[in-house]
């Protein structure tokens, strides 16, 4: 049986609202920050909904103390954005124990039973990772730089993370296919500013040669591109630089030619996860892994796209 509160409306009336717990990753980025946003702005009273947010502060064991919160709580659904992808199965069968509802939005799990979770929401991180080579195949041609051998080096996002995971993946594949594409440095800056900005000093004074970085979110770029003119060189120039989601600050960074490619990964959850739930109070089926469509954006098309940008 679903529990729910109520409220008076303006007709006087009583109104259930449905009640979902969010167990969201950290505020770790600009993207988590929208993504955050996307929530609280869609799962409102007035939209019907009771939502109880907790920001885990990018700790495991805080996400897995909000799911045990939110089944003593009663909620309705459970999203979760889950940090990393190991470590659920318990948690998440006393959930389904509990006759919760799991939703999972932005990161999967690794869990024996997929039955565990209804769904799953977010972007295709192994294909964004192809997409950041794609590019950057692409952009050597233009610059008649393909046969060239470069030099790349990679931060990656929190280790075990989908993100973190498809992205590297993603960008291996492909760079497998270029003999003379080398890697030749990879290391965390946990999807963190200050953390990009601390390895990337440590790469450029480790390799002198780097031309090519990938950083796996535009907040750890932004970090890199202050080691990287702390360190007498051009970001964007001296060193391409591609990252990923895309954020409005990622636009400016490429406007100003310092950022030279960001590939999309889309925030705004919050929308989709309502008509999840729409769907399942309705008694429809839902699928059971659900990707957002994502693009590529550069220096070519940065400016005329910032205006339509809504993170
Ligand atoms: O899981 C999505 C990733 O998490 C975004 O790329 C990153 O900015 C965020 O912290």
């Amino acid at each position: 049986i679903r529990k729910s509160i109520e409220i008076p409306t303006e007709e006087g009336m009583h109104r259930d609202l449905i009640k979902v717990g969010y167990a969201q990753v950290g505020a770790e980025s600009d993207w988590r920050v929208a993504n955050t946003e996307s929530f609280k702005s869609t799962f409102t009273e007035e939209n019907g909904y009771e939502l109880i947010f907790i920001d885990c502060q990018q700790e495991s064991e805080n996400q897995i103390k909000a799911l045990r919160n939110f089944i003593q709580q009663e909620v309705d659904y459970i999203v979760l954005a889950p940090i990393i992808e190991s470590g659920w199965d318990s948690v998440l069968a006393e959930v389904k124990e509990a006759n919760i509802p799991l939703i999972l939005s932005d990161r999967m799990v690794n869990v024996e039973d997929d039955s565990l979770y209804m769904t799953w929401v977010g972007g295709d991180f192994i294909q964004e990772g192809r997409n950041a080579i794609l590019w950057l195949n692409q952009y050597l041609e233009k610059m008649g730089r393909a046969d060239e051998s470069i030099n790349i080096v990679e931060l990656q996002g929190t280790l075990g993370a989908s993100a973190e995971i498809g992205r590297t993946n993603g960008v291996a594949e492909m760079i497998a296919q270029k003999p003379n594409y080398h890697l030749i440095a990879i290391e965390t800056g946990d999807f963190i500013q200050s953390k990009g900005k601390e390895v990337m000093e440590s790469f450029l004074k480790t390799y002198p040669d780097i031309d090519v970085l990938i950083a796996q979110n535009d907040n750890m770029a932004f970090g890199a591109i202050e080691a990287i003119k702390a360190a007498g060189k051009v970001p964007g120039k001296d060193i391409i630089i591609i990252s990923f989601d895309a954020v409005h600050a990622a636009f400016e960074a490429m406007i100003r030619g310092e950022l030279n490619a960001s590939v999309e990964c889309n925030p705004l959850h919050g929308p989709r996860v309502a008509e999840i739930i729409q769907k399942l109070e309705s008694g429809q089926k839902v699928e059971k892994i659900q990707y957002v469509p994502e693009g590529v954006f550069d220096q070519e098309n940065a400016a005329k796209e910032l205006p339509n940008r809504l993170y």
